[in-house]
């Protein structure tokens, strides 16, 4: 009753003042772009809900003929967005050898600045997965940095433009480094600001106060109370948003809670404070998730090398439990805070582990009206460059034609796995009709 007589008092006042937008939806935006009404996406006026692939490796390819056959696959398993990084920064020291394998690299840093490759080993690549993907009616999610050292991400920064440094958290702080990452963030931005192709922006994979190289430092500690991250997402979002006008942005965050009271659980006879939930990581999910320009929120769940301790004799609880725990308290946070929730990485090990255990997961998402599911990794067979093998940077290798495997990867011949996800792709394009 209260609902309704609000609801028609709305509709009087805006036939009143001529106003014909929907009391919730966040702006209106040209065609063929994703908005968001309450907890979930809109594309067009109509519902969008989606099951999603990651591909950071993506723009790595060589060959269009790969890239093509990528999107192929992705789109036959009913795939509507991809999440890729939009970053790729080398050392002047590695030039010759990226330019002898083909290494894709956007940025490379000479010792004293950043110069920005546009070339066919650069932009253009990225320029080109963005282009196929709107080909074949995928949208794509694209993030500005890592948090990790993984393809010149956070750490690399840090070690080219503050030497010396001791702590992870000058990335979030040192004012050269924000100078850095945001003119390549506007080269990027501006770039695409007018493509329907573009889904959102991301502003960091994974932020945290510590990364591979780097703890947290004294001002990036739950006793700091996860100011450091929320001033930064706050500071890059208002900048990307200062750009583009209409493409969503998110953070790009693994979910981690502040909570006054956090979860706890047994481990070898003594109850712990689940670090996931008390602010441990610098993070503090709800605040940033307020942010008025941080449109949706982004979580991670990789409870297998986050706990190894979980399943083990004198813990109360299971991996596949945990997991059902963490989607409850975040969609829970997205149904406060009235913004999508999108669970946009997880993965577990080894083939009967994923069996098992997605299905109870992707179900509990789909039933919490999950706006998105993009498990941690889609994997696609059949590459051909140079003949199906290839080391592309680190231990990431197209082997026997098979894309990167990181233990996560799941690829369409694992069909008790490939599936779950094909089968969610349905029940979501369903909710999108
Ligand atoms: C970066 O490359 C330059 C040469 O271009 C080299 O002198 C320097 O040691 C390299 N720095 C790192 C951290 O690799
Ligand atoms: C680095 O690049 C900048 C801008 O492109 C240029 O001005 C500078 O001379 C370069 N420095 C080195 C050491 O190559
Ligand atoms: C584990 O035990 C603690 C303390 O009894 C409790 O607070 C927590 O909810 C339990 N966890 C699960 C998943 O049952
Ligand atoms: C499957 O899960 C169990 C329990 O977490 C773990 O010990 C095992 O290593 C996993 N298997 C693989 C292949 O990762
Ligand atoms: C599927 O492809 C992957 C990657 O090439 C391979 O490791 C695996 O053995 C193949 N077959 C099955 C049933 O997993």
């Amino acid at each position: 009753m209260l609902a309704s007589a609000l609801l028609s008092a709305f509709v009087l006042l805006a036939a009143v003042s001529g106003v014909a937008a929907s009391p919730t939806t966040k702006r209106s935006a040209p065609p063929g772009f994703v908005t968001t009404k309450g907890t979930q996406f809109e594309l067009d006026g109509e519902p969008f809900a989606f099951v999603g692939a990651n591909s950071y490796w993506l723009p790595l390819l060589l060959t269009q003929s790969d890239v093509e056959s990528t999107f192929q696959t992705m789109s036959q398993a009913g795939v509507k967005v991809l999440r890729t990084w939009g970053f790729n920064a080398i050392n002047g020291s590695e030039l010759a050898g990226a330019k002898e394998s083909g290494l894709t690299y956007y940025q490379i840093w000479n010792s004293s600045s950043f110069a920005l490759n546009a070339g066919s080993q650069g932009l253009e690549r990225l320029d080109n997965v963005i282009e196929t993907a709107g080909k074949h009616g995928i949208k794509v999610i694209v993030a500005f940095s890592n948090n990790w050292v993984g393809y010149g991400g956070s750490d690399l920064y840090i070690q080219w433009m503050a030497p010396g440094s001791t702590t992870h958290d000058v990335f979030f702080k040192n004012p050269s480094i924000i100078t850095a990452y945001q003119s390549y963030v506007r080269t990027i931005v501006e770039r695409y600001k007018d493509s329907p192709n573009i889904f959102a922006w991301e502003l960091l994979n994974e932020a945290r106060c510590s990364s591979d190289t780097y703890p947290s430092g004294p001002s990036c500690t739950p006793a700091s109370g996860a100011e450091t991250l929320l001033g930064w997402y706050k500071e890059q979002s208002d900048f990307v948003r200062s750009l583009d006008p209409d493409h969503l942005i998110t953070t790009g965050g693994e979910g981690h809670f502040f909570w006054t009271h956090p979860r706890t659980y047994w481990f070898n006879g003594q109850l712990v404070s689940d670090y996931n939930w008390n602010g441990q990581a610098g993070e503090d999910f709800d605040r940033n998730l307020a942010l008025s320009n941080i449109d949706f929120a982004t979580y991670h769940m990789y409870p297998q090398s986050w706990y190894p301790e979980l399943d083990f004799p004198g813990s109360n609880f299971s991996i596949a439990n945990w997991g059902l725990q963490w989607i409850n308290d975040h969609i829970n946070a997205g149904n406060r805070a009235d913004k999508p929730i999108v669970l946009e990485e997880f993965g577990l090990g080894g083939l009967d582990n994923k069996t098992q255990i997605y299905p109870t997961w992707v179900q509990h998402a789909l039933d919490t009206k999950h706006a998105s599911i993009m498990p941690w990794q889609f994997g696609v067979l059949g590459l051909t460059e140079d003949g199906g093998n290839r080391i592309i940077k680190y231990s990431d290798a197209v082997n026997h034609g098979a894309s990167p495997n990181d233990g996560n990867t799941f690829y369409p011949n694992q069909t008790a796995v490939w599936n779950i996800f094909t089968r969610a792709a349905e029940i979501q394009a369903q909710r999108s009709q």
